[in-house]
């Protein structure tokens, strides 16, 4: 049988539990494809899930997957694959052979529309085995034609794409609204201050590390930019909207949250699907009540917004940020590199 370099993920733990092994290239099954990856792109959730740093709904610390549930290990990680398709299952038309995709990332039997809130939702990279690796079986349905000729920059769309696009349509964003975006640096927020500005028609303030990045996110779409440094950050996000903001989209969860609430007008919006600075913060309620405001929870989204997603992708309304890229044999160097580093965008695993 022919074999492939994995790493798998052999228990919850630091970056001596990813381990580089050899492994059999797996056979796709009935509906099934198997996917020669040609870049799988990084996120949080690869590290989360090694580290499983999920917590559960009664202890903010007990080691869980994303499902805050344990993982069946060894399990290899990486859920943002782009590839070719070169081999199917039975029941599989033929036309899907040397296919360039990318992965919808995970699979459920929730309905249209319900499908990211089922309670059988299975991720790639968690449940099912993913991207860090030559090859990956995926369902064909589940595969969708690569957006761009560029594989590389394709891998860096699913995951943080769609999870933006989620965010933003949860919060009903209209055309010319105030829109804050925490953590416009990064593989979420990035993508998420295109979506804004150039689909959703919004005015966008990105919060960024320092003004170094200005002419970059302008690029993105944003009309102002404020360094989360300022010790006036308060007054300098409502003066860069000139008024206060109707949704705050975040990411960076607890050192900004206090500062989301209180630029945020009367009836408005904070959306979240992650927390890079910290998952426990302090609400005072008083803040939530007095301004009517709207907290909503987000995490991944349908099928129908990846397709949405992926077209805008296509017509090049939105585009890839690829920070750098890594060998598959460098993942630990690479996941060591997305911790640590201040990227804008997304880190890359080529196979
Ligand atoms: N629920 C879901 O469906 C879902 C999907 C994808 C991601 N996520 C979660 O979303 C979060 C972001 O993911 P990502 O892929 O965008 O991560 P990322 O690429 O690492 O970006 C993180 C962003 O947060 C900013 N940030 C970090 N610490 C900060 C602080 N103390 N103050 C202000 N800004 C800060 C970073 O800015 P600097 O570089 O300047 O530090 C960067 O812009 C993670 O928690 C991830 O697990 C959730």
């Amino acid at each position: 049988m022919d074999k492939m370099k994995a790493f798998q993920v052999t228990g919850f733990g630091g970056l001596e539990k990813l381990i580089l092994n050899t492994l059999d290239i797996p056979e796709p099954k009935r509906g099934e494809v198997l996917v020669k990856i040609h870049a799988t792109a990084l996120n949080n959730s690869d590290i989360w899930m090694r580290e499983g740093a999920y917590g559960t709904d009664t202890s903010s610390n007990a080691s869980a997957g994303w499902r805050r549930e344990g993982i069946q290990f060894p399990r290899i990680p990486g859920s943002d694959i782009a590839g070719e398709i070169v081999k199917i299952g039975d029941d599989v038309e033929r036309e899907f052979l040397h296919k360039h995709v990318v992965l919808f990332p995970f699979q459920s039997s929730g309905e249209t529309g319900y499908e990211h809130m089922s309670s059988d939702i299975a991720y790639i990279g968690s449940e099912f085995d993913g991207g860090y690796a030559e090859y990956v079986i995926w369902k064909a349905d589940l595969c969708y034609e690569a957006p761009l000729t560029d594989l590389t920059e394709s891998s860096t769309i699913p995951v943080s794409g769609l999870t933006a696009w989620h965010m933003i349509t949860r919060t009903n964003m209209k055309k010319g609204q105030n829109v804050l975006i925490n953590g416009a640096t990064g593989g979420v927020g990035s993508l998420a201050v295109q979506i804004a500005s150039k689909v959703f028609g919004a005015k966008v303030i990105a919060l960024v590390r320092d003004h170094s990045l200005d002419a970059k996110m302008k690029e993105l779409g944003a009309n102002e930019t404020v360094s989360y440094k300022s010790t006036q950050l308060v007054s300098e996000i409502k003066e860069a909207a000139q008024g206060e903001i109707d949704i705050v989209v975040d990411v960076v969860g607890d050192t900004t949250f206090s500062t989301s609430l209180a630029v945020l007008k009367k009836g408005g919006s904070f959306v979240t699907s992650g927390a890079s600075s910290g998952v426990v913060t302090e609400l005072d309620l008083r803040t939530l009540y007095l301004k009517h405001l709207n907290i909503l929870g987000s995490t991944l989204g349908t099928r129908e917004e990846f397709s949405e997603l992926l077209k805008a992708v296509k017509e090049g309304e939105i585009k890839p940020l690829v920070d750098k890229t890594f060998p598959l044999i460098e993942a630990k160097e690479a996941q060591t590199y997305f911790k640590e580093s201040k990227q804008l965008g997304k880190v890359v695993l080529l196979p």
